[in-house]
Formats: structure tokens, sequence, C-alpha cells
């Protein structure tokens, strides 16, 4: 292979990335964030309706879990630690087991879908919703050794 074509690719690619990552127009990045989701929806079902007694529906639930900053803190541990053990939502008992995504997911890719959950898998006009972003999710992930886990987060936020 010949110096000026790979450098030509390379070029291409980097272009690529540079517009697919700065449209402003964008900001929760739902793209990424459909594409993250295929890690979700075997389970929350691409719906995310779940199944009940053994998935959790998701859908509809985010905005309101994020419009506090410990909910927002309690997403972004589930999604990096998984979370196990009884919980209730929306009244059905779980208990199941989710593992965390913090070998495979990167920051951009954790709030990304986030923002398609809570905003594609929404049909709930209230309360307003605050994208997350990699940033938010980096400073979890770096406070992690020292937090409490999701469960106890949760149980902290009382969701039901
Ligand atoms: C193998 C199945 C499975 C996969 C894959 C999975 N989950 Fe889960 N998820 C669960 C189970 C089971 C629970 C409930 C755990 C319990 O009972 O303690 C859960 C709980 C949750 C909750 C908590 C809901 C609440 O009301 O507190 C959220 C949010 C969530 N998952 C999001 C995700 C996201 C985002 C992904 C993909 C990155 C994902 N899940 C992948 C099985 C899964």
């Amino acid at each position: 292979m010949s110096r000026p074509i790979s450098k030509a690719i390379q070029y291409s690619l980097l272009t690529f990335f540079l517009a697919s990552t700065s449209t402003a127009a964008e900001p929760a990045n739902l793209a990424a964030g459909r594409l993250a989701y295929a890690a979700c929806s075997a389970c929350h079902l691409p719906s995310g309706e779940g199944v009940p007694l053994a998935f959790p529906p998701i859908r509809n639930r985010l905005p309101a879990i994020a419009a506090s900053s410990a909910g927002r803190d309690y997403l972004i541990t589930l999604v990096l630690k998984g979370i196990s053990g009884p919980m209730k939502v929306d009244g059905t008992a779980y208990n199941g087991y989710m593992q965390g995504y913090e070998a495979v997911l990167q920051d951009d890719a954790i709030s990304a879908v986030l923002n398609y959950i809570a905003i594609e898998l929404n049909d709930k006009p209230s309360p307003a919703f605050t994208p997350f972003d990699a940033k938010e999710v980096a400073r979890v992930r770096a406070g992690l050794k020292s937090s409490l886990s999701a469960m106890a987060k949760r149980e902290a936020l009382g969701l039901e």
C-alpha cells in the first residue's frame, strides 16, 4: 500500500470524525447514543419498556431521575458499575443483575446513551431534561472508588 493513499484515508477519517463530533445542533449526541443503546436493548428492549419481573422499564423514567444531581450521579454510576439486588420500578419488584460498562463504554458513549434514553425513549413532555456530557461522566468515574454503590445511591433517592 503506497503512503499517499493511506494518508488520504487518514485525512478523510479525520475530517469525518471532526464533522460528526462537532455538530452543535445535536449536543445530546443522539446518533452515538442510539448506537450505544444496542448494548442495552436486549434486556430493556428497543422501546425501553423492559420485560415485567425480569428487566425493568427505563422508558419515561430518566428525565425525572436526572432532574436532581443525586439522580444524575446514580444513573452514571449504574451504567459504569452495574446494579443488582431487589428494587421496585413503577411498583413492580425486580431482583436481577445488570453488568457495569466501565470497561466497555467511554465517557462520551455513556453520556450519549443516557441522553438517547431520556430523549428518544420518552413520551412525557416534563420535566425538562438537561443532557449529560462526557465531562459529567468523567467526574463520576473519577470518584467511583470512594463513592457508594449504584444500589446505595438508588436507595438514597427512594425510587419506586
Ligand atoms: C443483561 C440484561 C441487561 C442489560 C444488557 C442492561 N440492563 Fe439495565 N438493568 C437490568 C436489570 C436486571 C436491572 C435491575 C437490576 C436489579 O434488579 O437490581 C437493570 C436496571 C437498569 C436501570 C435502573 C432503573 C431504575 O429505575 O432505577 C437503568 C436506568 C438501566 N438498567 C439502564 C441500562 C442501560 C443504559 C444499559 C446499556 C448500557 C443497560 N441497562 C443494559 C438488565 C440489563
